[in-house]
C-alpha cells in the first residue's frame, strides 16, 4: 500500500472535511501518499484526481461541506462504470480508497472492492440511518442546526398563538425528527417508524392542548412522512387555529461541524487508513456499543437498527 484515495459520496454532511483531514494526515504519518477523488464516484469515472498533502487539509476541520465535492453518480451503478473507476485507480497508482458516505456509497465501495481495489467505508450522513453504527458523521451538527431553527419558530409561533408544522430531513428515518422533537419540547413528533397516519387523532390533540391553555403547538414532521404544507392546511381548516408549515431543508446539511462530529470524523478517518495499512478491504468503520470497530460491508448492509420505543414514548409523556 503506497497510495490511497479518498472520496465523499451521496449527501454531504458536516464533518466530512474533518474525516478527509484525518485520512490525509494519518496516511502521511504512515508513509502513504493520498489522492483526493473529486465528486464521489463520478471523479473516478472522469479521472478527476488531485494530490492531497498534509498542508492541503489545513483550516478545513471547522468547515462544513466537503472540499472534494460530492455527487450521486448513476454511471457508477453499472458494471462498466465500476470497471472504469477501477482502471482510474490503477492508472493513478491508487491501491486503496476511503469512501466517506452513507449506505448507498458503501454499496458502491463493495463493487469497487470486487474490482480489486481495497475499499474502506466511513459513515457520513446526517440521517443516522446506518444499521451497523450508533453514530454517523454530520448527525450532531444537523440536529443542533435544526434545534436552533425550531426554537426560533417556536418564538413566533407562540406570539401568534399558532400551530407550526416543521419538517426536518432524514430520508426514511426519523432520528433527526425524534432528537429535535425531544430537545425542543415539541407537542407531536411524527416519524415514519411510529406514525400511524391518523390525522384526526393529531387534530384532536391540537384542539385538546389549546383547550388546556397551550399557546403554541409544535409538530415536528419527519421528511419520511412529508406533505407538511397540506397537513398544515388541513389542521388549520379542522381546528380553526392558524397553522404554518416550515420545511427546514438543506440548511440542516451545512455549517461548521460540532465538536462531536469533528471528533468522530477524526477517529473514523484515522481508523480507515489503519485498516487499509492492514490490507483490509470491503470493511466499514463503525462506532457501536461505545467502541470504534469495523464490519464487512456486506454484513454491515444487512444490519438494521430501530428507534428505541422508550425514547418515543417518553417524548409523548413530556409534551403533555
Ligand atoms: P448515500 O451514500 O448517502 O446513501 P446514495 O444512496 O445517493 O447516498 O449513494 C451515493 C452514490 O453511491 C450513488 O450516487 C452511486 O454512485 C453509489 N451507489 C449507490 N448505490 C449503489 C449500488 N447499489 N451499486 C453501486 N453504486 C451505488
Ligand atoms: O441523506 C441526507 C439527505 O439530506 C436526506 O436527509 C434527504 O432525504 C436527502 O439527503 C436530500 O438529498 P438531496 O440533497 O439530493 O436533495
Amino acid at each position: 500500500m503506497k497510495t490511497i484515495g479518498v472520496l465523499t459520496s451521496g449527501g454531504d454532511a458536516p464533518g466530512m472535511n474533518a474525516a478527509i483531514r484525518s485520512v490525509v494526515r494519518t496516511a502521511h504519518i504512515r508513509g502513504l501518499k493520498v489522492k483526493g477523488i473529486m465528486k464521489g464516484y463520478q471523479g473516478l469515472i472522469d479521472n478527476e484526481i488531485r494530490d492531497l498533502n498534509p498542508v492541503d487539509v489545513s483550516d478545513i476541520i471547522s468547515c462544513g461541506g466537503t472540499i472534494l465535492y460530492t455527487a450521486r453518480c448513476d454511471a457508477f451503478r453499472t458494471p462498466e462504470g465500476q470497471r472504469k473507476a477501477a482502471e482510474t485507480c490503477r492508472a493513478n497508482g491508487i491501491d486503496g480508497v476511503v469512501v466517506i458516505g452513507g449506505d448507498g456509497s458503501f454499496r458502491g465501495a463493495q463493487d469497487l472492492s470486487a474490482q480489486g481495489i481495497n475499499t474502506i467505508g466511513v459513515p457520513g450522513t446526517i440521517d443516522l440511518d446506518i444499521g451497523c453504527t450508533d453514530y454517523t458523521i454530520g448527525f450532531d451538527t444537523a440536529i443542533n442546526t435544526a434545534v436552533e431553527a425550531i426554537d426560533k419558530i417556536r418564538d413566533t409561533s407562540t406570539s401568534h398563538e399558532r400551530c407550526s408544522v416543521i419538517e426536518v430531513m432524514g430520508r426514511n428515518a426519523g432520528y433527526i425528527a425524534l432528537w429535535c422533537g425531544i430537545a425542543t419540547g415539541a407537542e407531536n413528533i411524527l416519524i415514519p417508524e411510529r406514525y400511524d397516519g391518523d390525522e384526526q387523532k393529531l387534530i384532536n390533540m391540537v384542539i385538546e392542548k389549546r383547550r388546556k391553555g397551550k399557546t403554541h403547538h409544535i409538530i415536528i414532521n419527519a421528511e419520511g412522512i412529508g406533505h407538511s404544507m397540506s397537513m398544515a392546511r388541513r389542521i388549520e381548516a379542522a381546528t380553526g387555529i392558524e397553522t404554518r408549515a416550515t420545511i427546514l431543508g438543506h440548511v440542516q446539511r451545512g455549517g461548521s461541524p460540532t465538536c462531536k462530529d469533528r471528533f468522530y470524523a477524526s477517529m473514523m478517518g484515522a481508523q480507515a487508513v489503519e485498516l487499509l495499512m492492514e490490507k483490509k478491504t470491503n470493511r466499514v468503520v463503525a462506532f457501536r456499543g461505545g467502541v470504534f470497530r469495523d464490519y464487512d460491508i456486506g454484513e454491515a448492509l444487512k444490519m438494521t437498527k430501530q428507534i428505541d420505543p422508550k425514547h418515543f414514548d417518553m417524548s409523548m409523556n413530556l409534551s403533555r
